[in-house]
């Protein structure tokens, strides 16, 4: 049981990449699950099952999973503001998920949650990822919920638009004045931290926050972020209402906009959350910004 594969659902995205190679690095067996056409080559190598099974096929998804040691569940719709898109993959594959986990005999569930379930003001994303984690925490199963924040480093979607947006708008949006705080994590130390809960018996039944060590208000991130970047990028505040809006009018007609409703609110907000039971349970110990970015530019 020892040596058996732990699985990872959403194993070819930004934080999936991430959670394979740590897991390597810690000389465990990964079974990388992906839908029909997923970058696989990204993940696939020594040490790396891969099996393809359709999210919402709970017949697949046991059949994947069969052998492994625990599951964690990474795949989600996460930049869609679609209730249909969110409902399906937020809420419907973690019932599946935990139907599947029963059937293969897999006891232990690590489910990715999200700082946002806790704000005040929720989109579908957010409002799907919480009903998620109820399925998760009444499964039965062992499980541990991990609710990073924003999560940055080299290949996360959200943050290359971000980069981009910097180094070639003339002028970078922040909405509401970007006054709101922040509390962005490394990539690295999320995974490090989720990777080590299968360890430790303190993570079972628990909730924990991953962030960054402080609060960084946002317009501030943004000037640490074009600073490190080296490029003289301008700001212009914008009014949250409309962009929510208009945010919410491009993600009915596109499945991915380049900017969805949760950025927005995040703009909205202060997300401002406690690491202490991380740092106390999982050695926790995240970078703050912007040396965390630093090593994020240089590859880490
Ligand atoms: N990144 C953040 O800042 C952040 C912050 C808080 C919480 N989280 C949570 O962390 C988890 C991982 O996020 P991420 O940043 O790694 O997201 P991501 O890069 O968007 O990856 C999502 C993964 O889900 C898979 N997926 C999407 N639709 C699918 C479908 N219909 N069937 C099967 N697989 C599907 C994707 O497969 P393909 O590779 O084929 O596209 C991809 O592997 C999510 O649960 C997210 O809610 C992320």
């Amino acid at each position: 049981m020892e040596n058996s594969p732990i699985a990872i659902t959403g194993a070819t995205g930004f934080l999936g990449r991430r959670l394979v190679r740590e897991l390597l690095r810690r000389g465990r067996i990964v079974r990388g699950l992906h839908r029909a056409g997923s970058p696989v080559q990204a993940i696939a190598g020594p040490g790396v099952q891969l099996r393809e099974a359709r999210i919402l096929d709970a017949g697949q998804m046991a059949w994947a999973l069969s052998g492994c040691r625990a599951v964690i569940h990474c795949a989600a719709a996460t930049d869609a503001t679609r209730e249909d898109i969110n409902r399906a993959l937020n809420v419907d594959a973690v019932s599946v998920l935990v139907r599947a986990c029963r059937d293969a005999g897999v006891r232990r569930l690590v489910f990715l949650s999200t700082t946002c379930v806790t704000r005040p003001l929720r989109d579908s994303y957010s409002s799907t990822k919480l009903e998620g984690e109820l399925i998760a925490a009444a499964s039965g199963l062992d499980w541990t919920i991990f609710r990073p924040t924003m999560i940055y480093g080299r290949g996360s979607k959200e943050f290359e638009t971000f980069l981009r947006a910097l180094r070639w708008l003339p002028v970078t949006p922040l909405f509401g004045g970007g006054g709101k705080l922040i509390q962005p994590v490394a990539v690295w130390e999320a995974a490090r931290a989720i990777a080590l809960s299968l360890e430790r018996p303190a993570a079972l039944g628990r909730k924990y926050d991953l962030a960054g060590p402080h609060p960084i208000a946002m317009k501030d991130f943004a000037r640490e972020t074009a600073r490190a970047l080296g490029v003289r990028a301008r700001f212009a505040p914008v009014p949250v209402g409309p962009a929510f809006h208009l945010t919410k009018v491009l993600g009915s007609v596109w499945e991915h906009p380049p900017i969805n409703t949760d950025q927005v609110l995040a703009f909205a907000q202060d997300t401002v959350v406690d690491i202490e039971p991380a740092r106390r349970d999982l050695d926790f110990d995240p970078p703050a910004y912007p040396e965390g970015l630093r090593r994020a530019l240089s590859g880490e």
